[in-house]
């Protein structure tokens, strides 16, 4: 008897605790309650011209969900609180082509966090604390889509051999002081480097890049060599290689003395420039001279199996003429003849 009262004054004092801890401690207890059992922090998943997609936008998650439909091509995570992207981070996901991981607090990414995104082509970085990347990131077979804006990104981060075929890449308000020096990249379309913190620019910048259709200056505070030609000649060949430059008042060459302006009338580009633009082109060009070569091949081979295919289609129909010959001769007192069937028909 004394024992279940006990008990259950034990039990009594536990409530007691329970409900004071509660009371008193109050919310944070409450609170840690309702983060471990999420009701709401679930993705939705939608397919939009046959891509599955998984929306995990603003569920305050502070890691990737690893419990996701591994078929995801799309993972969309913008506006969370993920701090760092870990080597297994997205490691479930091997199909994904799109990841937008903008508005959260990524300081910290894993040499290999994108080691198993082979088919990754559009990565959304924008709006985090990264001051280094993954130089993994830049050598991924199919990216093409780079949103690097809004984070702490200097100009050391692209000391890396970029291989991927870019042709968008956005590094708006960012601590680059020059150019990314990343080499000749046939495929670069737009280059993004409004708001930062460059303060000169030449042609051997740009020429690497000799697909280039737009680049956007703004924000930046550029001086040309005072007294030299420089602004001319930059201006000359964003004029020779038709690239639209932002802002408009970069054309002008405003800061540069107008008699100088006259002088500057026939500028030649360095023979670097022009090297540099070649190697780009060559690449472009030997490129499609191997799709070339690759479609005549195709065109041959596809050639050859028809012909084998109708080859293959008369001798059989020889053969069967001849088996029917043959029968006719061993069966021609047989007053009555089998119908033709499907194959002497296709062979008459
Ligand atoms: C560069 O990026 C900024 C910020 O996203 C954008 O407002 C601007 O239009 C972009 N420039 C070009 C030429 O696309
Ligand atoms: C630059 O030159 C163009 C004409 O070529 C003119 O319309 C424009 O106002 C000039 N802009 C500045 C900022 O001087
Ligand atoms: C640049 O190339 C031209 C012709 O190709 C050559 O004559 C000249 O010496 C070169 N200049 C330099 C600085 O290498």
């Amino acid at each position: 008897m004394s024992i279940f009262i006990f008990n259950g004054f034990l039990l009594l004092c536990f409530v007691v605790a329970t409900v004071l801890n509660v009371l008193v401690l109050g919310s944070p207890g409450a609170a840690e309650i309702m983060y471990l059992k999420p009701p709401l922090k679930m993705c939705r998943y939608s397919k939009v011209n046959s891509i599955l997609e998984a929306q995990c936008s603003k569920l305050k998650l502070r890691k990737i969900p690893l419990n996701l439909n591994v078929d995801i091509e799309m993972l969309d995570l913008i506006g969370n609180y993920l701090t760092e992207l870990e080597k297994d981070s997205l490691h479930p996901y091997k199909k994904l082509a799109y990841i937008y991981l903008g508005g959260n607090s990524i300081a910290e990414i894993d040499e290999a966090a994108f080691a198993n995104q082979p088919y990754l082509t559009l990565l959304d970085l924008r709006l985090n604390d990264c001051d280094t990347l993954s130089k993994s990131l830049f050598q991924l077979p199919y990216l093409h889509t780079l949103y690097l804006g809004y984070n702490h990104l200097n100009d050391s981060v692209f000391k890396v051999k970029v291989t991927s075929p870019l042709k968008l890449l956005q590094l708006t308000k960012n601590e680059l002081t020059t150019i990314p020096n990343i080499g000749v990249q046939p495929t670069l379309l737009n280059l993004n480097v409004s708001y930062n913190k460059i303060t000169s620019i030449s042609t051997e910048d740009l020429a690497p890049f000799c697909s280039l259709k737009e680049l956007d200056l703004t924000g930046n505070s550029i001086n040309f060599k005072a007294g030299s030609c420089d602004c001319q000649r930059f201006i000359a060949w964003v004029k020779l290689r038709q690239i639209k430059i932002k802002p408009d008042d970069l054309y002008n060459c405003t800061k540069t003395p107008a008699t100088l302006n006259e002088d500057c009338a026939n500028v030649r580009f360095s023979n670097r420039t022009n090297e540099l633009f070649d190697e780009c082109l060559a690449i472009i060009q030997h490129e499609v001279e191997t799709e070339k070569a690759r479609s005549f091949w195709i065109y041959v081979v596809s050639c050859i199996s028809v012909f084998l295919f109708v080859l293959f289609v008369v001798l059989f129909c020889v053969h069967k003429q001849k088996k029917q010959l043959t029968a006719n001769d061993d069966n021609i007192d047989m007053r009555q003849q089998e119908p033709d069937n499907n194959y002497q028909n296709i062979c008459r």
